[in-house]
């Protein structure tokens, strides 16, 4: 076995595990291959969210298995943790099945394989040294971090706590050791993640989320921090008060709200009600006024009524977020929600979808166009996916942010990029002459 190719679906959870995933490959002496086509191994890291998701990924393996010469499969990710033995089973180009909370023991896998053995090792026993392995990152500039495994939560809806497990925290320790190492190696941004983020209690420890990110935040030299994803429940005014103090913490706050009808957030166990997330929209917004917030949205799910999914849609008007994640509902394997009566109708749900998205494009598009002749400064990314000749990257408040390539600038720089257009999902600009640091930038070596 010499190539490898890796396919990625789902979080950013799954997009780290295959960063992880990447760095075994290589200590391994595995190379790169430039399609899965000509690979020997090939991985799909896959996500079961939805079961379209989860669809794409049983095609995948049928469409690898009928190359003229197959390559060995791994599957894993969520479908992996999902299904184990099964995929085994289903199709003989599937070498081997590897949970998410096994990503460390690839090595292992890979090896028996070689051997010809096919092993499933799923299952949330954590390996020792689980996060110490090899990591590749694409961006030399940007980082994830984990911050919390699995979830406690049990939203009827979701299969989540099911493929990736309990709750668990890391020690605050680690998590700064890591920081502290990929900042001194030039990373400008971190991203911190978990699945209900704000829950984050210290093993080792009393410290809360707010705590941890009150000392990650001081690490010298990181310039900037984002967190995913915060659950509403947990979002306490400690935390609002620790945003708002460091001004390297990214003024974007992703704050899923599912439902705006207090009779869907009960029936998904979401355990917070319309006025208690309108009340903390409003503490956030009038401690960091500036805030961008993002949201996710599920309509259709059983029993929504119209007038249920028009609360959704006033809740949305009122919020006015800056971007909104919207899906319709999806019957998944094992989960409460799948087996409560009054399905909606599919037809009905993608009606829906299609409502919600006309609202909240426009308000995203109202809010981007307010931006317009604002110089905002911006971290580059890398090149664009519209032209080569462009620049792709974000803002402090993580919006998307696209203009012409200039001379001297690098993938990692902060420029300052006047605003010159706007659509709703992202904006165009034309970079200025570089100036003193904008006021939280750290001082770099
Ligand atoms: N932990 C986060 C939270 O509590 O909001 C998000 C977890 S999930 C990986 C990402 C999003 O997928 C959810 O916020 C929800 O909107 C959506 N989702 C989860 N299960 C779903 C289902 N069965 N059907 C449709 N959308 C779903
Ligand atoms: Fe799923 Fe709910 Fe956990 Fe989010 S908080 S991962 S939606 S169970
Ligand atoms: Fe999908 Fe698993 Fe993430 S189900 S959204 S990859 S936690």
């Amino acid at each position: 076995m010499r190539r490898y190719f890796i396919e990625t679906w789902g979080c950013q959870m799954n997009v780290h595990d295959s960063e992880r995933l990447e760095g075994q490959l290589l200590s391994l002496g595995l190379g790169p291959s430039p399609s899965a086509d000509e690979a020997d191994l090939v991985l799909l890291n896959t996500c079961s969210v939805r079961e379209k998701a989860a669809q794409k990924v049983m095609t995948r393996i049928g469409e690898l298995g009928r190359l003229p010469d197959p390559p060995l499969v791994g599957v894993c990710g969520c479908v992996g943790e999902q299904e184990g033995e099964a995929l085994l089973a289903r199709s003989g180009a599937v070498g081997f099945v590897l949970g998410p909370a096994q990503v460390s023991r690839l090595g292992e896998v890979v090896l028996a394989a070689s051997a010809g053995q096919r092993l499933v090792l799923t299952g949330f026993e954590a390996p020792p040294g689980r996060h110490a392995g090899p990591v590749v990152r694409r961006r030399s500039s940007r980082a994830m971090v984990t911050v919390i495994e699995g979830c406690a939560q049990h939203c009827t809806y979701c299969v989540v706590p099911r493929t990736r497990g309990p709750e668990v925290s890391r020690p605050a320790t680690e998590i700064l050791g890591e920081v502290r190492t990929l900042v001194e190696a030039g990373v400008r941004e971190i991203e911190l993640l978990g699945q209900t983020i704000n829950a984050y209690q210290c093993p080792e420890g009393q410290s809360n989320f707010a705590e941890l990110l009150d000392d990650v935040a001081t690490i010298p030299g990181l310039d900037r921090l984002r967190f995913v994803t915060s659950h509403p429940r947990f979002f306490d005014d400690a935390l609002i008060e620790t945003m708002a103090r460091h001004p390297n913490v990214s003024r974007y706050l992703h704050l899923p709200v599912q439902a705006g009808s207090d009779r869907i957030l009960r029936r998904m166990a979401r355990r917070y009600t319309r006025a208690q997330y309108l009340d903390l929209i409003g503490r956030i917004r009038s401690t960091i006024p500036d805030v961008n917030l993002s949201t996710d949205v599920i309509v259709g799910f059983p029993g929504e009524s119209e007038a249920d999914f028009e609360e959704t849609l006033d809740l949305l008007a009122r919020v006015r977020f800056g971007q909104v994640f919207a899906f319709a509902f999806s019957p998944r394997p094992r989960t409460p929600a799948s087996r409560l009566p009054e399905q909606v109708p599919e037809a009905e749900s993608r009606d829906r979808l299609h409502r919600l998205f006309q609202l909240t494009d426009s308000i995203s598009a109202e809010l981007n166009s307010a931006l317009v002749g604002r110089v905002l400064p911006v971290l580059i990314d890398g090149t664009s996916r519209r032209s080569r000749s462009d620049w792709q990257g974000r803002s402090e408040d993580n919006r998307v942010v696209n203009f012409p390539r200039g001379e001297r600038q690098e993938v990692g720089d902060i420029v300052r990029v006047l605003i010159t257009r706007a659509g709703a999902h992202s904006l165009v600009g034309e970079a200025l002459p570089s100036a003193p640091d904008p006021p939280g930038a750290g001082a770099r070596p």
